[in-house]
Formats: C-alpha cells, structure tokens, sequence
C-alpha cells in the first residue's frame, strides 16, 4: 500500500483497504464513509455506531454498497470493539458525544469521549492496526490567545467536552510515543454541510439558522455576535480526514483542519438570511454563553506541508447549497424547528 503522490510525499493509499469508522453513522462519519467507498476505493468500510445521535439514513447514499457494513453497538465495549477491529487495516475514530452534552452529563461525556477512545486505542494496537487517525477537536484549544491558532496554541479548553476530547488525543499520542503505535491526531475546526444536526443537544449554530430563517424566524445569537469560527465544509473536513490517513509522514503528529478564515456570527446569520430570501430577518442577541469560544482560526501550515490540503468549497457557496438541502428536505421547516432546543449553556432555555 505504499507510494508516492505527484508532490513526493509517501503514502499509504486507502485504496483496496479495510476500514472502520467509529460514529460513522453520524454527520461528518457519514460523509467521510462516502469517500472512503466513492473516492477512495476502500475494499471494506465497516462503521461501529451506537446511533444515539447517527441515523442509518445518513447512510443511506452508499447503502447499496456490498463494501459497506454497520455494526450497531457502543465504543466502550471490548467485545463490540474487537469484533469491529477484526480484518481492519485503518481505523477513523469519529464516535463521541458532544459539546452540549457535556454540559448536563459531564461524567458519561468522559466516559465515551475518553475512556472509549483509551479501551479503542488499546484493542487497535493488539490487533496491529496499520492505521489510526483520532478526530480531535477545536475546542481543545478554547478561545484563540492568539491567532490563525497552529498546533503549538495551548490547549485550555473551556468545557468537559473540550478537556474529554483532549484526553483522548492525549492517549492516542501516548500511544504512538511509547508503543510506536501509528496513530495521527486530526484536530477538525468547526464543519458544517448536509446532515448536520440542527435538533436537541447535537444542534449546531449553521443549521440552526437555517432552519429558524426558513421556519421565518430570526437567527438567535448568544452575547454579541462578534465571536468568530473557522467554518470548513464537510466534503473538505473528510477529504483532509482521508489524506491524513494516507500521509506516512502525519503518523505521532497533531494537526489541524480547517479553512483558515474567520466568519462572525452576525455574518453567518446575515448570509443564511440572503440565501434564504429573508434578508429582513434581522439577528436575535441573547445572553452570552458561559464556556463559548470567542475566536477560532486555523493555521494551516502543517496541514499543507504534509498532504497539499487546501478546501475546495467557499463559505458563500456552502451556506447557499446547505439552505437549498435543507429546503428540499421532506420534513417542514416548523417540523424541523420543533425539535430543535435553544439554550443558553447554564441549562435555561430560551424563547423560541
Ligand atoms: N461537527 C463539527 O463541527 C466537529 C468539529 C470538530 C471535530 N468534530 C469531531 O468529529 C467527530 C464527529 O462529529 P459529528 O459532528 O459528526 O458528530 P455526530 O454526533 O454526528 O457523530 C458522532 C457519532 O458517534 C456516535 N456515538 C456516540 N456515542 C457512541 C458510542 N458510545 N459508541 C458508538 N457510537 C457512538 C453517534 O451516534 C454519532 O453517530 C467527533 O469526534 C467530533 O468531536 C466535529
């Protein structure tokens, strides 16, 4: 499986491989399981997914795929997870729970985010994996103490979530430094794109939008609108997902994904208006957050120097395509708004 790619860095190819992604029935799982199976010429995908916030409709694009297998079942389970390690030259460790849910339930928060990615981690190593990419996070760095934030930014995460995502890529350099186990850390800035999760604990500030904007309602913003993310679509987050699974030279290295700029909300609320026709919508400020990010920028620079990754897809053009998607989807956009739930982090929920 070695070679060299046209800029001479030496790769493994993902070609003709066997690969598990945990979570892979979840927002960015799903797309990266569509390019493992349509752009990468993986052998076999098997996803291991407990689809307590996935769905076998996300899917649903490659369901057809004889290459594709689901193991419904839970990551902090050993024998589920040797079962799903079996066969598997690489391993894409995407499963966790998220941000918000932290919030209320920081003790299950570490225990998936964490000690699954330990218990993970270990049953990888004694089945030699080839391969394990962890996908960290953003937020382990917290807010930017300076910016674009490379990968020597400290990393003073702001909530349980962040310091649980910390943990795991922790172990998975630990792995590397004292076994020489091949693990590479992905550290994914904000994603967005078809299939993001605009509903309950998983909603997302894009989808959210979109979804109030479309329902006719004005964005929410928490606290002033100024705080800034590094917004990267997720057919660009996966594709670099992939080329890191595929660059010899990234194996016992943390590096960070993104696009390298910075949108404001008040920006991305502006935009979601104008693709959404409703450009009279004019943003909701609420209290801020406790715990919320107040600037993140990708550096690149490392990202580039090892796989040449640049995004493919604008912000504009993103957010056009992503009001489109959600415009076409069977549910109504009310139907969408009643599930989603606004609150601000201290628990108390906010008018709709
Ligand atoms: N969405 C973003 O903007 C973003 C940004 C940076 C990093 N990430 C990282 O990318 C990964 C995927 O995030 P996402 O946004 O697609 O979230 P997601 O919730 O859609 O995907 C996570 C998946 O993990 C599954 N899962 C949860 N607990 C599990 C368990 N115990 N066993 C098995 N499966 C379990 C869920 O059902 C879900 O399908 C996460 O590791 C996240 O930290 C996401």
């Amino acid at each position: 499986m070695l070679g060299a790619d046209p800029k001479g860095m030496t790769m493994t190819t993902l070609d003709g491989a066997r690969v598990l992604v945990t979570g892979g029935a979840g927002f960015i799982g799903s797309h990266l399981v569509e390019e493992l199976l349509l752009r990468r010429g993986a052998a076999h995908v098997r996803v291991l997914d407990n689809l307590r916030n996935g769905t076998l409709e996300n899917l649903d694009g490659v369901s057809d795929d004889a290459r594709l297998a689901v193991e419904v079942g839970d990551i902090c389970d050993e024998d589920t997870v040797d079962r799903s390690l079996d066969g598997v030259d690489v391993v894409f460790h995407l499963a966790c729970l998220g941000v918000r849910h932290s919030l209320h339930d920081p003790f299950e928060n570490h225990r998936v985010n964490a000690e699954g990615t330990l218990l993970l981690l270990e049953r990888a190593r004694a089945a030699r994996t080839s391969r394990f990419v962890h996908v960290s996070t953003s937020e382990v760095f917290g807010t930017a103490q300076y910016a674009p934030m490379d990968e020597r930014h400290p990393t003073w995460p702001e909530t349980v979530y962040g310091g649980s995502k910390l943990a795991g890529e922790a172990y998975a350099r630990a792995m590397f430094r004292t076994h020489g186990m091949p693990t590479v850390v992905a550290r994914p800035f904000n994603t967005y794109g078809p299939r993001s999760h605009f509903e309950g604990d998983s909603g997302e500030v894009i989808p959210r939008t979109i979804v109030r904007v479309l329902s006719g309602l004005a964005p929410l913003v928490f606290g002033d609108g100024e705080q800034t993310r590094d917004f990267t679509h997720v057919t660009d987050t996966v594709a670099g997902l992939a080329m890191l699974g595929e660059s010899d030279a990234a194996v016992g290295q943390t590096v960070n994904l993104g696009s390298g700029s910075e949108i404001t909300i008040n920006e991305l609320c502006r935009l979601v208006a104008r693709y959404a026709g409703a450009s009279e919508l004019v943003a909701q400020h609420l209290e801020p957050r406790p715990g919320d990010v107040r600037r993140l920028l990708v550096d690149s620079t490392v990202m580039h120097g090892l796989t040449g990754f640049r995004t493919r897809v604008g912000f504009e053009e993103g957010i056009a395509e992503l009001v489109a998607w959600f415009r076409s989807r069977p549910q109504s956009p009310e139907e969408m708004l009643a599930r989603i739930e606004d609150r601000n982090w201290s628990g108390v929920p906010v008018g709709v």
